[in-house]
């Protein structure tokens, strides 16, 4: 399925919905630098009531947590280099997260990682298209279809 955006704003109302509608998941970003992904998830913490503006890519220290209800945990692994994978145990982590918490779980760059995440994620692309930008949206086919009658809504 494929959702188009043609703002920042409309992506937001994008991860808006998501976060106000969606059981707790994990969500994996896709795509290139600058396609939209820590938009996403500003706006997905925004719902939550967290501000937008102290959200950013946890690049470096790959992990922020969210005290929020339900709770988020925001990944970024573009730097995760192989060597620090089995000491982070993120694997386990994102598991615990979504199964024991009921939270979120947000991955930019998952793609760089994707053996992390549960069968079960909700996979969104990010990419600039001639049609313009738009968000390529994979996962379990009951999530799929509860995203397909929101956005006919639109
Ligand atoms: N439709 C859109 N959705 C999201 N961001 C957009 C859109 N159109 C333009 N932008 C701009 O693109 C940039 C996206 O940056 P960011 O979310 O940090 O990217 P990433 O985390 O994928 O590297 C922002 O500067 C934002 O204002
Ligand atoms: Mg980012």
């Amino acid at each position: 399925m494929i959702l188009t955006t043609n703002s920042e704003k409309e992506t937001q109302a994008i991860a808006h919905w998501m976060a106000q509608n969606l059981a707790p998941q994990a969500i994996a970003l896709v795509g290139t630098l600058g396609m939209g992904k820590t938009c996403f998830a500003k706006g997905f913490l925004e719902a939550l009531g967290i501000d937008p503006d102290s959200v950013s890519s946890p690049t470096f220290a790959i992990v922020h947590e969210y005290d929020t209800e339900p709770t988020v945990l925001h990944l970024d692994l573009y730097r995760l280099e192989p060597d620090d994978l089995p000491n982070l145990a993120l694997d386990e982590r994102i598991d615990e997260q979504v199964e024991d918490d009921g939270g979120f779980v947000l991955v930019e760059w998952a793609n760089k990682h994707p053996e992390l995440l549960p069968t079960n994620t909700l996979w969104l692309s990010f990419s600039l298209t001639e049609q313009g930008r738009q968000i390529t949206v994979d996962g379990p086919h009951s999530v799929l279809a509860q995203i397909q009658t929101w956005s006919h809504q639109q």
